[in-house]
């Protein structure tokens, strides 16, 4: 990013701290019916909709990183792998066989020549063609042209592997990230080092994990002896990308963004001073600050309250001694408990207490914008109308 750019978005953020505002929404307060997080009907729609028809991002660059390497993935709903070929090409296949369908490989790992089915021995190059029929003798003959893997569309860009996630789908990264992509690949993401992972699998509808990483108005009362110790609350820049405005950045200070105003502009240096976590249609909050790059993917579960999230920390700076790799792993300790115990812990009673059903709506004030844009845009995109409404007014005393 142009520094100009970080300048301007610290000079937002001053503005804010001292005037005790944040981005707003015009039309705010919205309440959004509670049925959003608990109608199986919504729900199959989104899966079918927005999960089945926009493309995925399944890794970072940096985790395939040589010829051979692998990962694979269950949560688009179907079995996939992500594979780098011997020309540095990432390639993506149903992680089937060709034969009778079996799992090819499991977890993530570097094939040496290429896949072998670990049920009949069947081989496929790195390229998804079928290289070799065990005992194709007493098999009898086939057409290996017509038994290669069934491949889906792959591009890596700006540090980020998508996937389709249907063999006849067509999209680029460019045209999915729009505007924000080149902001991103700024970031250099694809040099950024993995360091640990985790996985939750929780009774909580994907939207309401979601919510957690889209406001700052938590921070302090959730977060009051975690991030709210060091990150302003209630405070943040928003600003909208891509064609539908279906991706969003918002900016975090941290407490010392007003230290900036004693030193003179050309000697700022804003990243030190707040972070920023995009959001990317329709399932990815990406933390990036000069040192991390936190990624969450959430996805859909079996039923409308039930969602997977998978955390990864990559660390932007070279990984070059011990103290790093310890500040690293005990940063990636603090993150996983606060989203663990603090956000999850509150998006799992929240859910709870849909379920009785004694409430039809939650509000989204006019500090939430992202909010409010951001549940507009799933029901855009899954084909259903819009129904967040004003807040009746004259009911405040
Ligand atoms: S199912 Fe793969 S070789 Fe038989
Ligand atoms: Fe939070």
């Amino acid at each position: 990013m142009e520094r100009s750019d970080l300048i301007e978005v610290a000079k937002r953020m001053i503005h804010y701290a001292e005037t005790g505002t944040t981005a707003s929404h015009d039309e705010g307060p919205r309440r959004n019916p509670i049925a959003t997080y608990t109608d199986p009907e919504q729900f199959e729609y989104e899966k079918e909709r927005i999960f089945e028809r926009y493309p995925q991002l399944v890794c970072l660059s940096r985790d395939l990183p040589n010829p051979g390497d692998y990962l694979t993935r269950d949560d688009m709903r179907k079995p996939i792998v992500v594979v780098r070929n011997r020309d540095g090409q990432v390639r993506a296949f149903l992680n089937s066989c060709s034969h009778r369908s079996a799992r090819l490989v499991e977890g993530q790992g570097k094939l040496r020549g290429g896949f072998v089915c670990p049920y009949h021995a069947w081989a496929f190059d790195l390229n998804g063609r079928c290289t070799g029929i065990h005992k194709e003798e007493t098999f009898g003959e086939v057409n290996r042209s017509e038994y290669g893997l069934v491949e889906l569309p792959c591009e890596e860009k700006y540090g980020f592997v998508y996937v389709a996630p249907r063999p006849d789908a067509h999209f680029t990264v460019d045209e999915h990230l729009g505007d924000l992509g080149p902001q991103l690949g700024s970031w250099d993401l694809g040099q950024a080092t993995l360091i640990d992972s985790h996985e939750w699998n929780l009774d909580t509808n994907w939207k309401l994990a979601l919510d957690t990483f889209c406001e700052g108005y938590h921070f302090w009362p959730l977060h009051s002896k975690t991030v709210g110790t060091f990150a302003m609350t209630n405070c943040s820049t928003y600003d909208r990308y891509g064609k539908h405005g279906e991706h969003h950045r918002l900016g975090f200070p941290s407490k010392t963004i007003l230290d900036l105003r004693g030193l003179p502009e050309d000697e700022w240096d804003p990243m030190e001073h707040f972070s920023f976590v995009h959001y990317l249609f329709p399932n990815i909050s990406l933390l990036v600050s000069p040192d991390e790059v936190e990624l969450f993917q959430l996805f859909p579960g079996d039923r409308v309250d039930q969602h997977i999230t998978r955390y990864n920390l990559y660390m932007r700076k070279p990984m070059d001694s011990d103290e790093r790799w310890e500040a690293a792993r005990q940063h990636f300790g603090f993150i996983r408990d606060v989203v663990d115990q603090e956000d999850y812990w509150v998006s799992a009673n929240v859910q709870r207490n849909f379920r009785t059903g004694m409430r039809e709506y939650t509000t989204f004030g006019r500090n939430e914008p992202s909010l409010i844009n951001m549940h507009r845009t799933f029901r855009h995109m899954a084909g259903l109308p819009l129904v967040d409404e004003p807040v009746p007014q004259g009911e405040a005393e």
